[in-house]
């Protein structure tokens, strides 16, 4: 039997619930080409949803889709590399239309241009050639060269966008890449990346380059009501049965956190023979708290007393960190103090900030922190 379920990968088709507005939206972006970037914490489904709506855009012949991770490019030289590979290779349907494809396209950008191996699987390698200025700038114009010579529109997807906020001069890249995309009137852009807060950075910051290019996708959670009926569906359709407020329950314990909601729910499904009990539940948190102690003690041991101290009393669910009485029983210094801990802890991306309210980001962490972890 396969067992239902699914967390760590992308989800499709049956794995894959609601986000019906996101969706709606997202489709929208695209056929209006409106650019788009997307953020939120981390596993709350971001390249999960890129991936169904390219999924459903691509069956359009209109379109042409280009999907890339940044996250294997240390500088700029390698993102052009693996920009131009990903393009060519997936307007491309076969070896022979990619050696035509290259030959229309990058011919005169890259003379080196090999092919791994041209009659079975079509790759595509660059010389050193690609590291050249102008040519990195005729590489960032392909989708609007390709739109423009096919008369398709084109959808360029980048996960993982916030790795060149590593790139030694990010900035400077940043406003080549802006002065690029914005020229483009046939292809629209989607960004997303795991960290939110260097996301925020590329996207929000009224001084970066990106500010303002183009929506900004806050993904919320998917609602308590819409995992209930995933979970009592799964189980249902591999012949066991949770009820409706067990089902609440298991999405809850989690704060309906998606990658964690299908994790607890197939721990929750191996343990039970038929039917799935609140106590089934709670065991399968413990043994998933349990097998997640070495990796939470070890992000413990890399922070300092004082923002061990502060995440405790977040875990507390203390709300004004800056009162006295706050500042003297967690010994957390000054409100000076609270402030470097919490932006020092922002940018691990441990807690979210919004507005006055923080949070830790990881729900489990927090869970852990509340019964499991004592400070000395
Ligand atoms: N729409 C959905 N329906 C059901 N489960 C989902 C959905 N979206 C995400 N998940 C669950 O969350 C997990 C993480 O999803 P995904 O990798 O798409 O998130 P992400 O935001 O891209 O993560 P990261 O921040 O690490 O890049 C999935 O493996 C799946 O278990
Ligand atoms: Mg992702």
């Amino acid at each position: 039997m396969n067992i239902p379920f699914s967390f760590g990968k992308v989800v499709r088709d049956d794995d894959f619930t609601d986000r019906t507005k996101e969706t709606e939206k997202l489709l929208d972006n695209i056929h209006s080409l409106t650019n788009t970037a997307i953020i939120s914490p981390r596993r709350w489904g971001k390249s999960s949803l890129v991936a169904k709506v390219v999924t459903m855009v691509s069956e359009d012949k209109d379109y042409l889709i280009v999907r890339m991770n940044a996250f294997k490019c240390d500088d700029e030289q390698e993102f052009y590399a693996s920009y131009a590979r990903n393009i060519m290779e997936q307007i491309s349907t076969s070896a022979e239309s990619l050696i035509n494809n290259a030959r229309e396209f990058i011919s005169t950008l890259l003379p080196k241009v090999s092919f791994s191996d041209p009659l079975s699987r079509y790759e595509i390698s660059f010389g050193l050639d690609v590291v050249r200025n102008p040519i990195s700038d005729d590489i960032l114009d392909l989708p609007q060269r390709i739109a423009s010579k096919r008369g398709k529109k084109v959808v360029v997807c980048i996960d993982e966008f916030q790795q060149i906020g590593e790139f030694s001069n990010t900035l400077k890249f940043q406003k080549i890449l802006r002065n690029h995309w914005q020229e483009h009137t046939d292809v629209a852009y989607i960004l997303y990346g795991s960290r939110k807060h260097m996301m925020l950075n590329i996207f929000g910051e009224y001084k970066s380059p990106f500010y303002k290019f183009g929506d900004i996708m806050f993904l919320p959670k998917i609602s308590n009501g819409d995992w209930r009926i995933y979970i009592m569906d799964r189980f249902r359709e591999s012949g066991k049965t949770i009820d409706s407020d067990v089902a609440e329950y298991l999405a809850q314990s989690v704060e309906n956190h998606p990658y964690y909601v299908q994790q607890l729910a197939q721990l929750s499904w191996l343990r039970c023979e038929e039917t799935c009990t609140k106590e089934t539940v709670d065991g399968a948190l413990s043994s998933l708290l349990d097998s997640l102690n070495l990796q939470f003690m070890n992000i413990m041991d890399s922070v300092t007393d004082k923002q061990k101290r502060y995440l405790c009393a977040l875990a507390d669910g203390v709300s004004k960190m800056t009162s006295s009485h706050v500042l003297s029983s967690y010994k957390l210094g000054t409100n000076g103090n609270v402030r470097i801990i919490r932006n020092a802890l922002m940018k691990r991306d441990l807690i979210d900030v919004e507005g006055k309210s923080v949070q830790i980001q990881d729900p489990v962490f927090k869970l852990w922190i509340q019964r499991q972890y004592k400070y000395i």
